[in-house]
């Protein structure tokens, strides 16, 4: 099987590459990582990097696309088109809507929702163009396998909407008015963008976020504070998962 896993910032997936060579030292930065490792290949194409690895029989094929929606779009067309991935599994780090979540929680998008796609001048629902949908709904089945590594590891896991926009929000009024259009649980700056190249290439996908912040006011000193932790707790759990999807 070929399984792609994406995050947007190096720090999100710098945690993944060391799970996926064992010979790594825990604390490596990608450049040590791609100095040291003799187990990762690394491919550019349209000016990204992609880290190709063999686990466990498998081949997995991990990126950082770079902030927003359209990095992540073209990471994810990449990983499917070129790599050939038979399925995407996304970790990262989001920002907390339901009060419910806290920092370091882990939450699975049930579906995405772009918050930011406004044509309503045309009478059209937020986040809704045409021949497109407001919501696109992410794979039971890697849903089912989450929620089997969760209780097996006794880790909460929160499932939910997750609202992308290509803003990072810090602002109370305007993360009211995300949960009050879509009755989103997170928010984040990529995840919709890969559901919608996913769905459309009838790819399983996988979207992971532990929350990293409260999109408030502090969030931009939370985000900075917990963005490296926060994002080891998304990425423990996604090589949990890849454990599971291959046994
Ligand atoms: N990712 C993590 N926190 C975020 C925020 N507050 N806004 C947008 N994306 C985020």
């Amino acid at each position: 099987m070929r399984i792609a896993i994406l995050g947007a910032m190096v720090e999100e997936i710098e945690p993944i590459l060391i799970g996926l060579d064992p010979a790594l030292s825990p604390q490596s930065s990608l450049n040590e990582i791609v100095a040291n490792t003799k187990h990762i290949r690394v491919q550019t194409i349209a000016n990204n990097r992609y880290f190709q690895a063999h686990y466990k029989g498998h081949e997995v094929i991990v990126a950082y696309s770079k902030i927003g929606k359209v990095y992540a779009s073209l990471s994810a067309s990449v990983l499917i088109e070129h790599f050939k991935a038979d399925l995407l599994l996304f970790s990262g780090v989001a920002g907390a809507i339901n009060e419910q979540l806290h920092i370091g929680d882990l939450v699975v998008a049930t579906k995405l929702c772009q918050h930011d796609l406004d044509i309503t001048a045309f009478g059209h629902p937020y986040g809704y163009v045409p021949e497109g949908k407001v919501y696109v709904e992410s794979s039971e089945h890697l849903r089912l396998l989450a929620k089997e590594v969760a209780k097996q590891k006794g880790l909460k896991l929160y499932e939910g909407v997750i609202a992308t926009g290509d803003q990072f929000i810090a602002d109370p009024k305007k993360k009211e008015w995300i949960k009050n259009t879509f009755k989103a649980d997170a928010l984040e700056m990529e995840g919709a963008a890969v559901a919608v190249v996913c769905d459309a290439y009838d790819v399983p996908f996988f979207i992971l976020r532990s929350i990293s912040d409260a999109a408030d006011m502090d969030a931009s000193f939370d985000f900075d504070e917990f963005l490296k932790s926060s994002s080891k707790i998304s990425a423990d759990f996604i090589i949990a998962m890849l454990d599971k999807i291959i046994q």
